[in-house]
């Protein structure tokens, strides 16, 4: 036993849970009910802040998960757990749904109002015309084990924003039911999915090293995407109400239950030696919204 030997991850403790095996499930959400404005004055649809986060974020999940997909993918064939090679499928089918119903929404809803096109452009172009060329040629470990690495952390911010999305009063303020719908359901499966990239990045390399380092890279660009995007639909705003903003924005940043707040323990908690995203308890919270998302998307599938 050397004195690095808490680093080594090649032994996690047993007995992390996941709460349900993924299960896939098929929406058809045409998002009609949803407007711009609301007659309700406390709609989160009149909200200029949180419906500039939700288009910036809308934005960034299809090519985004698409890109999980591929890193996963690469890897499908050398799994040798039997439980973990059928999430995989469950993960990759569960990811292209919310790609496609991302895609409509911002296509048929969003698009119709903001230019989202200059921004899909440009942030794909940048993220996979660019990094992702540059990180298969240059990068070490790049082309395979660090593009999974990164899908991993990528995916605990999205379970870890899925349970804060679970909890947040505002989501639940949205007028349209289909809007409320599309978040519970892909906050619900973040959930569900949340082990699988991180059980196959573990199962090709278990590293700590690579691990936490594909994580700073992670937060780096989540964090700047996000921001991209979000300044990219808000400067398309005409009546902004500024304490409405500075409101939203402070409880984003210092409740609990805040989408930025939670974004850093998400951060800070996955550079624990041995951590799994199944130490993040969220199965209450799971099973509360899981039967509630199942009976709707029974009626929309
Ligand atoms: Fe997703
Ligand atoms: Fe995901």
């Amino acid at each position: 036993m050397n004195f690095l030997s808490f680093l080594d991850e090649q032994n996690p403790p047993a007995g992390h849970k996941t709460v349900t095996p993924p299960k896939v499930r098929s929406p058809q959400w045409n998002f009609n009910d949803f407007s711009f404005e609301s007659p309700n004055p406390d709609a989160t649809e009149n909200n200029v802040f949180r419906r500039a986060y939700l288009v910036g974020l809308s934005l960034l999940f299809p090519e985004g998960e698409r890109f999980f997909i591929r890193a996963v993918k690469r890897y499908a064939d050398q799994i040798s757990d039997p439980q973990l090679k059928k999430d995989v499928k469950s993960f990759i089918a569960q990811e292209a749904q919310h790609g496609r119903q991302h895609e409509l929404l911002n296509e048929k809803i969003f698009g119709s109002r903001y230019d989202v096109d200059s921004f899909l452009k440009n942030w794909t172009g940048f993220a996979f015309g660019f990094l992702e060329k540059f990180s298969e040629k240059y990068l070490p470990y790049g082309g395979g084990k660090l593009e999974v690495a990164v899908t991993a952390a990528a995916e605990h911010f999205t379970a870890t924003w899925g349970a804060a999305a679970l909890k947040s009063e505002s989501f639940a303020k949205f007028d349209s039911q289909s809007i409320k719908d599309l978040i519970y359901w892909h906050a619900i499966e973040e959930i569900e999915h949340k082990h699988v990239a991180f059980d196959v990045m573990r199962e090709v390399d278990a590293n700590y090293f690579l691990r936490t380092g594909a994580m700073v890279i992670t937060a780096f660009l989540i964090g700047g995407l996000s921001v991209w995007g979000f300044a990219h639909i808000f400067r398309q705003e005409k009546n902004i109400d500024w304490g409405q903003v500075i409101r939203a924005l402070g409880y984003e940043s210092f409740d609990k239950d805040g989408m930025f707040r939670q974004f850093a323990v998400a951060f800070v908690t996955y550079f624990k030696p041995n951590f799994h995203p199944s130490d993040m308890d969220d199965k209450a919270l799971f099973d509360e919204f899981a039967s509630l998302v199942d009976e709707r998307v029974q009626k929309v599938a």
